[in-house]
């Protein structure tokens, strides 16, 4: 969601807080803003757009502006439209104290009243600007900004990350997290304060984690951690894990495009050193904790949102095939809600790339809560569901920028795999059966490899159904999720209307929609159903609607069926995800371009979707 950072040292600000809020606005990007500290005055600048609004307007202020200490925000808004008024930082009544914040405070209207009463003159109608007056307030029985921060967040109620700054102690930079992420980047006579290490790895690799309920003051040589109970913390120092290199672009258009081309690379960093070959011996040091209950799970459930969640579909398909053990897959946002039955042999899985989403985080709670063990398949080492979970397995997939989930999916299923071998093998598949998967799993890069190489194809058939305005997706078993998914990316990123069904459930409602302006796309390999869905293809044909058919290389009977053909190489059905949603992906990219879609950030989207 909203993105945020801030830096205190010997340097400018200003181009450190820029460039970060570039990094971050991947997150989020309706308006941005900056608060500098600079000659015991506050300096604000805000605007609505891209941060690229942002930085015409401090550059073309001519002012040169200079300051030692500053905070910036890219917002994604939930109270208040998207405008100048309502862009982050916000200001308390003298213009004294500037915040910015992501999250939500739940109890606003009633601290607001409260405010008002109290002579405060309040301007947006945000959330966050009732806090920064909240602190004002109890700045003037304090007289210290940390306690008074930290006293304004006990009557809160909802979630924050929030940088707080006063020309009254114009030396520090106070943070506080509850439910949002921040991180303290420490460098040398300097320090930063971001919700990603994005926005930091340029300046430093040292980091410390915040905590929930945990509040710290920064200056440039130093940093205070404490509870918001005033309880003083000692953090561990973490090193971030990946390079500038990997959040650029690297020559590519997009970083959606780049991040899918990277899938061949992305898969094989899952699997490394976590499959032992010849035998198909799956190594999952971070299960280690958790294995025996693990093994003796009874019954699995995955909770997770969006394209995660279709990940767990695909897990669901494969650990109950192979594994033999059934898995409920959960959308993270409900669970909570329906007082879900947790039995003592319960295994839940949260699958997260961002390890941010507050509607996963919730459903990790309560699955805690009522006695199950948790396991994390997460991106983002370090992040809040990573951390909450009794163990897990990173996806090891990189940073993805592009707000559509490409390379985190491919490798949430790799690792879905892997965790299946382990718990298949343990629950008596054959060896040689396990030996024959393992191969397969160890050639998937290769054959996204050879997916990537009908990009060209694919591109032209963008240019044939760019002006379409609906789309189906079909496929079965295993390709059911696939089919979700390309759906998914479709109208995240280009706005047709797309919708991905089971191929049989077609005929039960959805086969109405087809006449010659309906492109239907079909994941058809050539699989234990492949005949079943070659009987749905001709319905869709008997109909006039245009097929596109996602099929295997040496399948030539769908060419009597389909209108247009992408081939794909053969795969098991278990990882037929993988390999097949590589093209829906580029189908859905080269739409976007070919509508003239900001594909990187598509409208009203954020990368990580930290409210509820
Ligand atoms: C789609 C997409 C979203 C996310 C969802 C969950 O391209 O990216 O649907 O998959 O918001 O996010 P994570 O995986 O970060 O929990």
């Amino acid at each position: 969601m909203c993105g945020i950072v801030g830096y205190i040292g010997p340097k400018n600000s200003v181009p450190i807080l820029l460039e970060g809020l570039q990094r971050l606005e991947y997150r989020g990007y309706d308006s941005a803003g900056i608060a500098l500290i600079a000659d015991h005055k506050l300096v604000v600048h805000k605007k609505a757009g891209k941060v690229a609004e942002l930085v015409r307007m401090v550059n073309g202020n001519g002012h040169g502006l200079t300051a030692h200490l500053g905070i910036g925000h890219t917002r994604w808004a939930t109270h208040g439209e998207p405008n100048d008024l309502n862009a982050h930082p916000h200001w308390d009544c003298h213009k004294e104290i500037a915040i910015i914040h992501n999250g939500i405070i739940e109890n606003y209207v009633t601290l607001r009243t409260k405010l008002v009463l109290d002579g405060h003159i309040i301007r947006t109608k945000t959330d966050t600007e009732i806090l920064v007056h909240l602190i004002e307030e109890m700045y003037k029985r304090a007289n210290d900004l940390f306690t008074a921060v930290r006293l304004a967040l006990l009557e809160v109620e909802g979630a924050y990350g929030i940088l707080v700054v006063s020309t009254k102690e114009p030396d520090r930079i106070i943070a506080a997290r509850k439910g949002s992420p921040l991180l303290i980047g420490i460098g040398e006579r300097e320090n930063l304060v971001a919700s990603d290490a994005a926005a930091v790895v340029d300046h430093t690799r040292q980091v410390v984690y915040l905590e929930d309920g945990e509040v710290a003051c920064i200056t440039a040589n130093s940093y205070v951690t404490k509870t918001i109970h005033d309880k003083e913390i000692i953090k561990e120092v973490e090193e971030i894990t990946f390079d500038l290199q990997q959040i650029e672009k690297g020559g590519f258009e997009h970083f959606m495009l780049k991040e899918i081309h990277e899938q061949p690379e992305s898969i094989r960093n899952s699997l490394r050193g976590r499959l032992l070959m010849p035998e198909g011996v799956v190594k999952l040091g971070g299960l280690e904790p958790v294995l025996d209950k693990l093994y003796s799970a009874e019954r699995i459930i995955i909770m997770a949102c969006g394209t995660s969640w279709h990940a767990g579909l695909a897990g669901k398909f494969m650990l109950e095939q192979l594994a033999r053990i059934p898995v409920e897959v959960d959308y993270a946002s409900e669970f909570r809600y329906r007082n879900p039955v947790i039995k003592p042999n319960d295994v839940a899985i949260v699958i997260s790339q961002s390890g941010e989403t507050a509607d996963t985080q919730a459903a990790l709670r309560e699955a805690k809560s009522k006695g199950a063990v948790v396991i994390g398949v997460v991106n983002v080492v370090g992040s809040t569901i990573a951390r909450g979970t009794d163990a897990g397995v990173y996806i090891h997939a990189g940073p993805e920028i592009g707000v559509a989930s490409t390379k985190a999916f491919t490798s949430q299923i790799a690792v879905l795999s892997l965790i299946t071998l382990l718990l298949a093998r343990h629950r008596g598949l054959a060896e040689e059966q396990c030996r024959l998967l393992a191969a397969d799993l160890m050639s998937l890069p290769d054959k996204v490899e050879k997916v990537l190489g009908e990009s060209d194809h694919i591109k032209y058939l963008a240019g044939e159904f760019k002006h379409v305005q609906n789309f189906l997706y079909l496929g079965r078993g295993s390709n059911f999720p696939t089919a979700l998914e390309g759906a998914l990316k479709l109208k995240e990123i280009s706005y047709i209307h797309a919708e991905g069904y089971p191929a049989a459930e077609m005929k039960h409602g959805p086969i109405a929609l087809i006449d010659e302006n309906m492109p239907v796309v079909f994941i058809v390999p050539k699989d234990a159903i492949y005949e079943k869905v070659l009987s749905n293809m001709q319905e869709v044909r008997a109909r006039r609607g245009k097929i596109i058919a996602v099929a295997n290389e040496d399948d030539h009977e769908i060419d009597q069926l389909a209108d247009h053909v992408i081939r794909v190489p053969r795969t098991y059905s278990y990882f037929g995800p993988i390999v097949n949603s590589i093209p829906l992906q580029l189908l859905a990219y080269y739409m976007a371009v070919a509508r003239g879609c900001n594909v990187d950030q598509p409208r009203n989207l954020a990368k990580s979707v930290t409210v509820e």
